[in-house]
């Protein structure tokens, strides 16, 4: 076995109405004055106010900005990090999608650090410290609460991510009760993100290891077993909570083994067509197992079992190819467009989204086949027409 290495948040508290004990995790850290980061979406539903009469009950006084837009820009982590200033915050805390969590991450940073936003992209570039965290998820897809990214929109198509360990929360609240209102099209894009998070972390080229493995087949499971009930049955409580834990695991196990070729190829759909982070990787996942099933094929057999559920006759081949295949009706039954020309791209633009999907390679190296232009853009076609 190759030597490995793991990190992971200090804290993770799972339990239906946790979030309405914030308190008690801000006194730990010292929090008084926490800058609670959400969208305004969620205030405008009602989530976010009763977690923050709980905190000033509890006598905190928490700030808020709920200005969080989705796949959030630059000029969004800027405002909400000069409201933390002038609010004299003691810490940060995100009730929201992986959007205000990310934001929220970065502001933790910039407030404790001396560094300005331009210097914390790439790889381990956090040199200072943080305000304290805590990331507390309504959607059940990025796990954004346990890895040590975010991803911030640089410019009108384009995305950055900070990665560095200094963005663990020290501690990741999972409620499932903020989740039983989560539309049922969200529900379905954000946990088959989560999926695909447990998908490449278990086929990561260089970083794969047994404790990512471990949860990455755990998460795949609680996943496969429960997001067709919490599409279709939203408010059902244990769908809820499964979805929650299935999606924490799978951002555990991807924070220590990377994403891949899915990732690397659903940025550029994101990007030029503003189509959803979780819809963009479930529209070229088929594809893309297809392409890399040469290379992968015994690691898919091994998740076609854990996926259906049930023993897959046949060669590892043949249950690789099982796996796209229970996927594609997954992705079918929770109520997904198949195809690239269903989401409204235009044919005309794959070539360019090839080019740009190989500019990342900072995923492109995890997967578990080279992918080179040509690749993409075959990908891109087939994920286009649904075909293989
Ligand atoms: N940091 C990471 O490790 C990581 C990993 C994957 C993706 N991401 C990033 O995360 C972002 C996507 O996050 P997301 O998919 O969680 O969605 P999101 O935060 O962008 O939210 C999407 C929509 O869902 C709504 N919503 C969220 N929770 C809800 C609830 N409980 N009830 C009703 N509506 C709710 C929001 O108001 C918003 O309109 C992208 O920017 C993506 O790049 C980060
Ligand atoms: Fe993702």
């Amino acid at each position: 076995m190759q030597n490995f290495e793991f990190t992971a948040v200090a804290r993770i508290i799972n339990g239906v109405g946790s979030a309405l004990e914030l308190a008690a995790q801000c006194r730990r850290l010292d929090i008084e004055r926490p800058l609670l980061v959400t969208d305004p979406g969620l205030m405008s539903i009602g989530l976010i106010q009763p977690v923050l009469a709980a905190l000033e009950k509890e006598g905190l006084s928490p700030l808020v900005f709920d200005q969080v837009r989705e796949d959030p820009p630059e000029a969004t982590v800027l405002a909400a990090a000069e409201v933390a200033r002038r609010g004299n915050v003691d810490g940060v805390i995100a009730v929201g999608g992986g959007s205000s969590m990310d934001v929220a991450k970065v502001v933790a940073v910039l407030l404790g650090s001396q560094q300005t936003l331009s210097e914390l992209y790439g790889v381990n570039q956090v040199t200072g410290g943080r305000l304290p965290l805590i990331l507390v998820p309504t959607t059940a897809g990025t796990g954004s609460e346990v890895t040590p990214v975010a991803v911030i929109t640089t410019g009108e198509t384009t995305k950055a991510g900070v990665s560095s360990p200094v963005l663990l929360p020290d501690v990741a609240v999972l409620d499932a009760a903020l989740t039983l209102g989560l539309p049922p099209a969200i529900t379905a894009m954000t946990g088959v993100d989560a999926m695909v998070h447990a998908i490449e972390a278990y086929t990561s080229r260089h970083k794969k290891n047994p404790l990512s493995d471990n949860l990455a087949v755990k998460a795949l499971a609680l996943l496969s077993r429960n997001i067709r009930t919490a599409v279709h049955d939203g408010g059902n409580r244990e769908a809820r909570g499964n979805m929650l834990l299935g999606a924490c695991l799978a951002g555990q196990a991807f924070a220590n083994a990377p994403v891949g070729a899915v990732h690397a190829l659903a940025y550029p759909l994101g990007g030029h067509y503003h189509i959803p982070h979780g819809l963009s990787n479930s529209l070229v996942l088929p594809a893309v197992l297809d392409f890399n099933a040469s290379h992968a094929d015994e690691l898919y057999a091994e998740l076609a079992e854990v996926v259906i559920g049930a023993p897959v006759a046949g060669s590892a081949s043949a249950k690789s190819a099982a796996l796209t295949a229970a996927m594609r009706q997954l992705v079918d039954d929770v109520k997904l467009p198949a195809t690239l020309q269903q989401a409204g791209v235009k044919e005309s633009d794959l070539e360019m989204l090839a080019s740009d999907a190989m500019l990342q390679q900072r995923l492109l190296m995890n997967n578990p086949r080279e992918v080179s232009y040509e690749d993409a853009l075959s990908i891109y076609k087939a994920a286009y027409r649904g075909g293989a």
